[in-house]
C-alpha cells in the first residue's frame, strides 16, 4: 500500500484530504496516513486525527492513521509527502496582515510584505524537510500546499536536492469550477489553459467540450454577480472594458495589483470592522474544531467551505492519483518551467496547465504570455527569487531588496520601515536573521 506523510496534519483541511483518499481508495490504495504536527498543534492534531479515524472506520477501509510529533518517523519510506503547515500559527499571520496596513501597504499571507515574511519563516523549515526526505524517502513526491506556494516551490527547486516537488493551490481548480457553474455544466467539461505564477495566474483560454468559450465567459464575468472568487479575497468589481482588453480570466489575487489603492482601503476597513482575515479565520477555525470534536461526526462538515482553501484537497488527491496511476490528465500545478512560458527562467517555478504522468507534471507549452501581463508576471517572479534568496541567506539587504521590488510596496523607505518592524515582530521564527 501507499504511505502518505502529511506535515501540518492538525490543519482544519485534513478531513477534506481524508475524504478524497476515501473516495479514490479503489485506484489509490493508501495503507498508511501519517499526520505530523508540532507540540503547539498537538490538540488540533488529536481532534482532527480522531475525526479522520472515524471517517475511515465508517468507510470500512484498511487505512491506518498515525498521529505523531515525530517528523522523521512519518517521513520514513513515505511515497508522498504533503505539506500544509503554518510556521508561527495564525498569530504570525495576523502580524503579517496588520503591520503593513499601518504603512498603507497591503498585508496579505501570500502577496506583498505578508507573503515575503511567510516565506522567510517557511522556507528554512521546508528545506529541512527536503534534507530529511533525501535521507528517509528519497523517491517520494513532495506535494507542497504551504504558502506562499510559488515562492516555496521556487526555493525547493533552487536550494534543495529534491526534484520531485509540485506546488499546489486551489485557485485554478476553483476558477474552473466557477466557470462550470456560470455555464451550468459539469466541471469535467470545462478546461482552462492556465499560465503565470501562483496567485498570479491567468486563464488564457477557456474551453467547453474542447471549443473556446473565452469571449462568452469574459462577457459573463463583466457582471459582478458572476464574479469567481475565493472566500479570503474581497472581490471588488472590475471595469468591464478592462476585462475585455485583458482578454484573459484573471484570478482573485489580481485585485491586489490592478486595484491596489481600493484594496488597501477595503482591507483597512475590514481590519477595523471584522478583524484581519487571520482574526476571522481564528473564529472560523474554533467553530470547525468544535464540530470536529463531536464523536458522532464522521464526515467532512460543509462549514469547511468558508475557508479560502476550499477544495484544495480535491486538487491534492487527484494530483497524487494521477501521478500514481500515470493518468496523463491535465491539471494546473506549480512546477519547473523548462521553457513552457517564454521569458521566465527555465529553472523557475511557474503555475501552468500540465499533463500529469508518473514522472510528474509535464507543462503544456504556452510560448509568450500576452504582452500586457509579461511585465507584472516577470516582476513577481523576481520578487519570489530574491525573497527565497533572503530566506536562505538571512541577509538583511536582500530582504530589503525583495520588499522594495514587490509592486505592492514599491518604496525603499517604506519598505525598510515595514521590514524592520516585521523582523522584530517575527524574530522568534526567523533564526536565519
Ligand atoms: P493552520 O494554522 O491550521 O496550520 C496547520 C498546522 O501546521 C497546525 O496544526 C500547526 O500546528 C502546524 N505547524 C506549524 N508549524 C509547523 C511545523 N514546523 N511543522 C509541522 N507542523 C507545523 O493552517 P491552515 O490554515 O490549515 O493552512 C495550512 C497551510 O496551508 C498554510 O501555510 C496556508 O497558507 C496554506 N494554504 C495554502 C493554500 C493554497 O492554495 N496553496 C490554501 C489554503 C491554505
Ligand atoms: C486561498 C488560497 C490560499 C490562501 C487561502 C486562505 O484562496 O488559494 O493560498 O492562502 O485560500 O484561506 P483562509 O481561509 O485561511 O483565509
Ligand atoms: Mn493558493
Amino acid at each position: 500500500g501507499i504511505k502518505i506523510a502529511t506535515i501540518g496534519g492538525g490543519s482544519s483541511y485534513t478531513p477534506e484530504l481524508v475524504e478524497g483518499f476515501i473516495k479514490r481508495y479503489d485506484e489509490l490504495p493508501i495503507s498508511e496516513l501519517w499526520l505530523v504536527d508540532i507540540e503547539a498543534g498537538r490538540e488540533k492534531l488529536e481532534i482532527v486525527g480522531d475525526l479522520a479515524k472515524r471517517m475511515i472506520k465508517k468507510a470500512g477501509l484498511p487505512i491506518n492513521v498515525h498521529l505523531t510529533l515525530d517528523r522523521r518517523a512519518a517521513l520514513k519510506d513515505a511515497d508522498f509527502v504533503t505539506t500544509q503547515f503554518r510556521v508561527g500559527l495564525l498569530d504570525a499571520r495576523a502580524k503579517d496582515e496588520r503591520i503593513p496596513l499601518k504603512y498603507g501597504v497591503l498585508g496579505q499571507e501570500t502577496n506583498g510584505p505578508g507573503g515575503l515574511f511567510k516565506g522567510l519563516r517557511t522556507i528554512p523549515v521546508i528545506l529541512d524537510i527536503c534534507r530529511e526526505m533525501e535521507e528517509l524517502c528519497p523517491d517520494a513526491w513532495l506535494i507542497n500546499f504551504t504558502n506562499p506556494a510559488g515562492m516555496v516551490t521556487e526555493a525547493v527547486l533552487r536550494y534543495s536536492n529534491i526534484k520531485k516537488v509540485v506546488g499546489l493551490c486551489n485557485v485554478p481548480i476553483g476558477m474552473e469550477m466557477g466557470v462550470a457553474r456560470l455555464l451550468d455544466v459539469d466541471h469535467s467539461r470545462v478546461r482552462i489553459t492556465f499560465a503565470g505564477l501562483n496567485h498570479m495566474v491567468y486563464g488564457l483560454d477557456i474551453f467547453l467540450d474542447g471549443v473556446s468559450v473565452k469571449d462568452k465567459v469574459i462577457d459573463l464575468i463583466t457582471n459582478p454577480d458572476n464574479a469567481i472568487t475565493v472566500e479570503n479575497v474581497p472581490a471588488l468589481e472590475w471595469e468591464p472594458e478592462f476585462l475585455k482588453a485583458l482578454n484573459a480570466l484573471p484570478c482573485s489575487y489580481h485585485h491586489y495589483y490592478y486595484k491596489r489603492s481600493d484594496m488597501v482601503e477595503k482591507e483597512l476597513k475590514n481590519a477595523k470592522e471584522l478583524g484581519t482575515r487571520a482574526e476571522v479565520v481564528k473564529k472560523l477555525e474554533a467553530e470547525l474544531f468544535e464540530l470536529y470534536k463531536d464523536p458522532n461526526l464522521d464526515v467532512k462538515p460543509p462549514q469547511l467551505e468558508k475557508r479560502g482553501g476550499a477544495y484544495y484537497s480535491d486538487a491534492a488527491v487527484r494530483l497524487i492519483h494521477s501521478i500514481y496511476t500515470d493518468k496523463k490528465d491535465i491539471q494546473p500545478v506549480n512546477t519547473i518551467n523548462n521553457g513552457a512560458i517564454a521569458g521566465i527562467p527555465a529553472d523557475s517555478a511557474v503555475e501552468v496547465s500540465c499533463i500529469i504522468t508518473k514522472d510528474g507534471p509535464k507543462p503544456i507549452a504556452i510560448g509568450e504570455l500576452p504582452v500586457a501581463v509579461q511585465g507584472l508576471v516577470g516582476q513577481i517572479k523576481s520578487f519570489e527569487r530574491v525573497a527565497a534568496e533572503a530566506a536562505v541567506t538571512g541577509d538583511y539587504n536582500t530582504a530589503l531588496l525583495a520588499m522594495t521590488i514587490n509592486p505592492l510596496v514599491a518604496n525603499d523607505r517604506v519598505g525598510k520601515l515595514i521590514l524592520d518592524e516585521m523582523l522584530e515582530a517575527h524574530k522568534e521564527h526567523l533564526p536565519q536573521f
